[in-house]
């Protein structure tokens, strides 16, 4: 059995990560502050993978709550850091405390992780750190361009990892998320956000009747139909890129950055027709004004991925929306129980 612990660990992410660790020879300790999460998520992948969990509800910037799990559990091996703040216009309006959740979490973390000898993490990224990139698909040398506070956060954190990792001899794969949707094909868990930033959790809710329309941000951007193209990935993908990181690190030394995309983009306008053709019913939309701060079009070369990680996309748009509405409609009220 490894050990592994998991920051941020009820969180969207994290919970479909941590029920694909428990289907293999992992432990878990988990340490989240419930900022965007709950306790129930981690009951429910308890109970998914019939597996118990170690539950820290504490914050990264609690520097003595870090010390106490890093000493209660000497025998951790490596680190998953999922936990921050994530919504980009929260972050225009609050860059501070971005700052200092999200840079001074992760400073509490990697100290913590040099005082009690830990020297493997997987982290977080995103593909906003490469803001508006000049070619598409983009890849991982591309430069470094984010364009919001929340963007900085998450390059500030590869850039104080990287600098880590040379100085300390340390083992870390970065992961450059898409845009992550949908959910465990159980139903059991998915996202839960109070009020949706991102589309598809937003059509979710217009589909299930909780909001009226669809905002579509622009109908005139330079794209086949005119609306804005991401590359869609499927979470439970996501969470395996995870688990293949974790042993990546088990052999092979150094820093490693991998985008974790499809390479393939769907448009707001497919995006809301395939998810049509999940809940079975038409979905109100109109077009309204370009978002602040938004591009045409992303999407990410994953062939480095599969190269050195053999990680690749098992999962398209039709189990993207399936799944989503599969959770949505079990849990209207998402994890209020
Ligand atoms: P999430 O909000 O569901 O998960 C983050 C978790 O971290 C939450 O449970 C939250 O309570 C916890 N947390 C935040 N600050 C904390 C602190 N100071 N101490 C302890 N716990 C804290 O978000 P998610 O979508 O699962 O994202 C996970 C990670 O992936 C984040 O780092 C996010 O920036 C990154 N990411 C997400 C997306 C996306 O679209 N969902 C895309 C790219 C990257
Ligand atoms: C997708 C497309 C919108 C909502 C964000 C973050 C990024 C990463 C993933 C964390 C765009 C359009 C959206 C709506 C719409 N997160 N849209 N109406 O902006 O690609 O990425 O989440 O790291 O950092 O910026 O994702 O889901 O918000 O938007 O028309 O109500 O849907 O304009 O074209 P985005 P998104």
């Amino acid at each position: 059995m490894q050990k592994i612990l998991i920051t941020g660990g009820a969180g969207y992410i994290a919970s479909h990560t941590n029920v694909e660790l428990l289907k293999g020879e992992y432990e878990l300790v988990l340490i989240d502050n419930y900022i965007n999460s709950c306790e129930e998520a981690v009951k429910r992948v308890e109970e998914l993978s019939n597996r118990k969990i170690t539950f820290y509800e504490a914050d990264l910037l609690n520097e003595a709550a870090l010390d106490t799990v890093f000493s209660e559990h000497p025998d951790i091996q490596q680190v998953i850091h999922f936990a921050a703040l994530k919504a980009v216009g929260e972050s225009v309006e609050k860059p501070l405390d971005y700052y200092t959740n999200n840079i001074t979490g992760s400073l509490n973390l990697y100290r913590a992780m040099l005082k009690h000898g830990v020297s493997k993490i997987v982290f977080s990224s995103s593909a906003t750190v490469y803001g508006d990139p000049e070619t598409i698909p983009v890849d991982e040398s591309a430069p470094i361009h984010a364009t919001n506070p929340y963007g900085h956060t998450k390059s500030m954190m590869e850039q104080i990892l990287i600098d880590s990792a040379h100085a300390n001899h340390w083992d870390v794969a970065i992961l450059r998320y898409f845009n992550p949707v949908g959910a465990h094909d159980s139903g059991r868990i998915g996202e839960d956000p109070s009020y949706p930033n991102n589309l598809l959790p937003f059509v979710s809710q217009v589909a299930a009747g909780i909001r009226e329309k669809v905002v579509v941000f622009g109908d005139d951007w330079s794209t086949p139909d005119g609306t804005g193209v991401r590359d869609y990935i499927h979470v439970v993908d996501l969470a395996k890129a995870h688990v293949q990181s974790v042993e990546k690190l088990n052999q092979s030394k150094g820093v490693h950055i991998y985008n974790i995309g499809t390479g393939r983009g769907y448009s707001v306008l497919e995006m809301i027709k395939a998810f049509e053709d999940a809940c079975g019913h038409s979905i109100r939309y109109e077009v309204g004004p370009r978002r602040s701060g938004d591009i045409a079009e992303v999407t990410g070369d994953p062939r480095k991925s599969l190269r050195e990680l053999g990680w690749k996309a098992e999962l398209g748009l039709k189990e993207m929306v399936d799944s989503a509405w599969k959770w949505q409609s079990a849990n209207p009220q998402g994890y209020k129980v």
